[in-house]
């Protein structure tokens, strides 16, 4: 276990598991619609990767970017667009898919954002959520797993862009970010 990681919340087999259930489960409800899966970069790669190769179904891929957060553990609620989806959205069922749901503030921005494009639908997946945090009106239509209110990095997500390549989701150490 990396040394700046306090304990592991979700392991490499749970999120195997969380990708193949959530997968299927897209695979039922999507059938016979027009789907464009949307990654959140950057910390939905590793989850996006892994589920959309649990989606049996013709679809087509595209990644948005947005920034509030910086190198602090509280999200600024400034939301930027840094980098915006290229497909029109007029036609398509379109399913965001995130790493982690906290205050919400990003995803309410981004859907909102998107609904104004003309696309048929709009929902959201989230590997992970955390409820007790939600500030803004707005929740995923499918939650990998709930996690408690405490700063947790890997599989995508990052303290300060570090962490995200770890193979597991970890709280880290408090004392990596109140030094
Ligand atoms: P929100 O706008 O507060 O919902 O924040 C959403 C974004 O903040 C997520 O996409 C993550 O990138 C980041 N974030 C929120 N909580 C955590 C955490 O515990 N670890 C790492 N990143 C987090
Ligand atoms: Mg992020």
């Amino acid at each position: 276990m990396n040394r700046d990681v306090e304990k592991i919340l979700v392991t490499e087999d749970e999120l195997v598991q969380i990708s193949k259930k959530l997968g299927e489960q897209i695979t039922k409800d999507y059938k016979g619609k027009k789907l464009l899966i949307v990654g959140v970069l950057k910390g939905s790669i590793y989850f996006f990767t892994d589920l959309s190769r649990h989606i049996d179904l013709p679809c087509n891929i595209d990644f948005i970017q947005a920034s509030s957060y910086g190198a602090s553990t509280v999200s600024s609620g400034e939301i930027k667009i840094i980098k915006d989806i290229s497909e029109d959205l007029t036609g398509f069922d379109v399913l965001l898919v995130e790493d982690i749901l906290d205050t919400g503030k990003t995803l309410k921005h981004i859907h909102d954002m998107l609904s104004k494009r003309n696309p048929e639908s709009i929902a959201i997946v989230t590997l992970l959520d955390k409820p007790a945090r939600r500030e803004a009106d707005i929740y995923a239509d499918y939650v990998g797993v709930d996690v408690p209110n405490e700063f947790v990095v890997g599989y995508g997500l990052d303290y300060d862009q570090f962490y995200r390549n770890l193979p597991y989701i970890g709280v880290l150490k408090k004392e990596v970010y109140t030094k």
